[in-house]
This record gives structure tokens, C-alpha cells and sequence, in this order.
């Protein structure tokens, strides 16, 4: 099987990082190679973003740094890891500019700022409640994002169903199978591996 391009997607706090390590795992334990990457990516354009997330820029600049960082991604981690026969999963991809800046800078506009870039070969949508997504946001205590108030959460879970909406109307260009994310990693992780590995 030629290598694939796998994205992992959803709210915060509906468990992708996770699901991403599992999946690794999952590739590792058939003897397939496999690279894990991240948008916002570990390059130079992807840290300037991590570090304006809490302030900083205002939401109408911030699709254009997730376009460079793409562009970054793509150029230097996505194609030459597929080129190197190595599957690479990618924690976010496009789809989460479609759900997240859509409300500042709309749906049309942000889909061409994004229009160069290839759809992954198989988008994984973590699907759970931003109600529940919240209360994991808090039970890590962490600092949060300006993404990471209810009302947002609701908003972007509307982005996403926006997307995909407006993404069915280009026929067979995006594959997005919506994954249940409520109950433990391993049970989720199971609904996954069967929509990686159908049959
Ligand atoms: P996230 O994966 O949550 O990183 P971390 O777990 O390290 O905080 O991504 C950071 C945030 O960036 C997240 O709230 C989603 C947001 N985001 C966008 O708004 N647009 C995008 O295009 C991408 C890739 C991410």
C-alpha cells in the first residue's frame, strides 16, 4: 500500500493527541512506517502562531500564518515523509482553519487561502460535545487558548459542520469519517484503527 496522509481533527479536548499516538502505534504494529507531525507545525512559522494564540495577533491575521505554516509543513515534513514512503499523520490540517477561522474571516475566503494544498488521504473527526471537550480543557489545568471557551467550542463545532458541508459539495476530494470520541482512549482508539484499516 502506497503511504497515506492521515489527518486527525476536532475541537480541543476531543482527544487527538492521544488518538494520534494510538494511531502511530496502530502503523508501527503492521510493519508500517510512520511519521507524526502537528499544525501548528514545529517550524519557524508554527511556533510564532503557538506563541500568539493566548493574545497577540488578531484573528484576521491569523489565516494567513496558518497558510505559511502549512506551506512550511508541506514543504518540509509532508511530502518529503511520503516521498520517503512514510505514513504521516498530522495532528490538524486545513480542515481545522475551515472550522476555526471561518467566524473571523469566512468559510469561502479561508478555503482559498487554502486552496494549493492537497486534502489528507483519509481525515479522522473526533466528534464529541463542547460541553465535554471543556471540562478535559480544565481538568489539565493548562493555560488556555483564545479558542477555549464554550461559546467558542460551539462555535467552531458549528465550523466544522459548516465545512464539511461546503467539502461534500466538491465530490470525492475529502474523505472525513466522523469518529464517536466519547468513552476511554482504547475505545476510541478501536473506532478509529477500524476507519484506518476498514475490513
Ligand atoms: P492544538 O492542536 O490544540 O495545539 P496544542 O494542543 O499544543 O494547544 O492547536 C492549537 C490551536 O490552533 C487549536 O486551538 C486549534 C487552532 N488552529 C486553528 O485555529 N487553525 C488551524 O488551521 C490550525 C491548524 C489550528
Amino acid at each position: 500500500m502506497s503511504p497515506r496522509f492521515i489527518a486527525v481533527e476536532g475541537l480541543d479536548g476531543s482527544g487527538g493527541s492521544t488518538q494520534i499516538a494510538r494511531l502511530r502505534d496502530g502503523f508501527l504494529a503492521r510493519g508500517e512506517r510512520c511519521l507524526v507531525s502537528r499544525e501548528p507545525s514545529d517550524g519557524p512559522v508554527g511556533k510564532l502562531i503557538r506563541q500568539q494564540l493566548s493574545g497577540g495577533v488578531s484573528d484576521g491575521v491569523l489565516p494567513y500564518l496558518f497558510a505559511a505554516d502549512r506551506r512550511d509543513h508541506f514543504d518540509s515534513v509532508i511530502l518529503p515523509g511520503l516521498a520517503r514512503g512514510e505514513n504521516v499523520l498530522s495532528d490538524r490540517c486545513a480542515l481545522s482553519s475551515f472550522a476555526y477561522q471561518a467566524e473571523a474571516h469566512g468559510l469561502s475566503r479561508v478555503m482559498r487561502l487554502n486552496e494549493d494544498f492537497p486534502p489528507p488521504d483519509l481525515v479522522i473527526l473526533l466528534d464529541l460535545a463542547p460541553e465535554v471537550c471543556l471540562a478535559r480543557i480544565l481538568a489539565r489545568g493548562l493555560p488556555r487558548d483564545r479558542f477555549e471557551t464554550l461559546d467558542r467550542l460551539r462555535t467552531i463545532a458549528a465550523g466544522y459542520d459548516a465545512a464539511i458541508r461546503a467539502l461534500g459539495e466538491v465530490p470525492g476530494r475529502w474523505h472525513i469519517v466522523r469518529i464517536d470520541a466519547s468513552g476511554t482512549p482504547d475505545e476510541v482508539a478501536a473506532r478509529v484503527a477500524k476507519a484506518v484499516w476498514p475490513g
